[in-house]
């Protein structure tokens, strides 16, 4: 039974997915398999010579976006097998299966319907908890308060994070927010200090309400709270969660507790009261707009065919790359200081996502799933990471998202890309540029709530889409789970049989 919350969908009987095909047998990954033999050999400068028309071939305008995808290394033929793959995993019915609040995510036997919380008319669960965020928003106002402690991590921190920091690049938050995280207690109290705890809300973000970080910090801080004034918990003391008794446990009132949903998943959770935080500094008008972005782009999956469909070419593009060209990591390089938290929460999204190696029903599998997520923010990364991309003999897929509204690093991020793609090998060896770096250019026209919804929905539908050609549950994370309850017994001293020799030694303490 949830606690404190009804899901809004009906548990019917348990869904167990029957084995499906293993992807390796399907005919089209057969040629795809023969097809890879024809092309990888060929520049993708050679593959622009051969192909009039490339760039309006290849670029999509989705909504909130344009993207170009012709500097990878791909033609028609590439896209056609690919998209015949799409069709062999039955994509069409697993998209219809996530939008209707299927039970998707079998192993916890859950829906994963974050895109219910971005439909215009949502159901009633969902209504009332946006009302509820409103609500709180106009109470707040005028009652002087100026800063927000949102108490959080993963899910629960890193969408609301990218969120918060390109909101601020659009308008001055009413109030500043501070995400608690991992910090340590030196720089939580040197924060703390800072702050006036009688003008300052505290929000504790936890779907579980018992992560060890954020239950750590969120007790650090209270006491700093609860001195300020004898009614401050009541006041300013908030809760997003779906355990109800841990938040009233915890002091929170019970007005105060926002819920979660199991049925939305938390590196999914941005579009929900997770988001509070945001709500309350910025005001409803830009978090609804961050949501009809998402939703548009929700449209735009429903509706558009495979080679039209921006979300499943990203995926197939990830998939021809991971399984047929071996590249081990992608990278995210945004060319906009706003989004310096997205890499961190793609990271989150795909690797907590396709880090599986067992099929939806159990299976071992004999080819390659998710691969590692990494980045950083341009132009800084071409003073850190692009050395290796330019000339090291690591294949990186790289996807670059930029902004037409600030000329410089619209330009620099495009030498960039053509430069890794064309290379220069007219130069002496040790200068030499390799080139054939592949690369997709996502544009948002300027940085908005509605192009950012966008850019966030697509890539949970890419995501989805490689869980679904991989036959693997993209909702689940028993790996992070594992490590949770491992952290908790050493903390509570619990483990005299099953640690290793090298934790035990270290349990004791490191002796210089
Ligand atoms: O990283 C594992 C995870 O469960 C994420 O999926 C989640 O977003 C995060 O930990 C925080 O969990 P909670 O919201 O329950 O504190």
């Amino acid at each position: 039974m949830l606690l404190g919350v009804t899901s809004s969908y009906s548990r019917s009987a348990p869904v167990q997915f029957q084995p499906m095909k293993s992807l390796t047998d399907h005919a089209s990954w057969q040629r795809l398999t023969a097809h890879y033999q024809t092309i990888k050999d060929r520049s993708i400068s050679d593959l622009f010579t051969d192909h009039n028309g490339r760039f309006d071939h290849f670029s999509i305008a989705a909504p909130g976006l344009f993207c170009d995808y012709a500097k990878n290394h791909i033609d028609q033929t590439t896209l056609s097998l690919l998209s015949e793959l799409a069709d062999d995993c039955d994509l069409s019915s697993a998209i219809d299966r996530l939008f209707a609040g299927d039970i998707v995510n079998a192993t916890e036997q859950r829906a994963a319907w974050h895109t219910a919380l971005r439909d215009p008319a949502p159901n009633t669960e969902i209504q009332n908890a946006q009302a509820k965020m409103q609500q709180l928003a106009t109470d707040i106002a005028g009652q002087g308060y100026t800063d927000i402690l949102h108490v959080g991590i993963g899910g629960s921190y890193l969408g609301p994070a990218v969120v918060h920091d390109a909101f601020s690049a659009i308008q001055a938050p009413q109030l500043r927010c501070h995400f608690i995280t991992d910090e340590n207690e030196q720089a939580l109290q040197q924060l703390l200090s800072r702050l006036d705890p009688t003008k300052t809300l505290m929000i504790v973000v936890s779907k579980s309400f018992s992560t060890a970080e954020t239950m750590v910090n969120a007790k650090r801080i209270l006491p700093w709270l609860q001195a300020s004034s004898s009614d401050a918990l009541e006041k300013q003391l908030f809760a997003v969660t779906m355990n109800d008794q841990a938040a009233k446990a915890f002091g929170v009132a019970k007005a105060h507790v926002f819920p979660m949903w199991d049925w939305v998943g938390g590196r999914f959770s941005l579009w929900s009261t997770v988001s509070l935080s945001l709500v309350l500094a910025f005001g409803w008008d830009l978090f609804s707009a961050l949501l009809s972005g998402a939703h548009a782009m929700d449209q735009h999956f429903r509706t558009q065919s495979w080679t039209q469909n921006l979300p499943v070419i990203l995926a197939l593009i990830a998939i021809w790359y991971r399984n047929f060209f071996k590249a081990q990591t992608q990278a995210m390089i945004p060319y906009h200081a706003a989004l310096r938290n997205l890499p961190g929460h793609l990271q989150q999204l795909h690797m907590e996502s396709l880090g599986k190696r067992v099929t939806q029903s159990g299976a071992a599998m004999d080819y390659d799933t998710g691969a590692v997520i990494w980045g950083g923010v341009g132009p800084s990364s071409q003073h850190s990471f692009h050395q290796l991309l330019l000339q090291g003999n690591t294949c990186v897929p790289i996807d670059f998202m930029v902004t037409q509204e600030d000329h410089l690093p619209y330009i620099n991020c495009l030498a960039q890309a053509a430069a890794m793609m064309q290379g220069d090998q007219s130069l002496p060896a040790h200068q030499r540029i390799s080139g054939n770096v592949p690369s997709t250019m996502l544009v948002m026209k300027t940085m908005n709530a509605n192009s950012l919804g966008a850019l966030l929905a697509m890539y949970e539908h890419k995501i989805f889409v490689q869980s679904v050609i991989w036959d693997i549950d993209a909702f689940d994370q028993w790996g992070v789970e594992s490590g949770k309850r491992l952290a908790k017994r050493l903390l509570s001293n619990d483990f005299e049989d099953s640690v290793d020799a090298s934790t035990m030694g270290l349990l004791k303490g490191v002796t210089q």
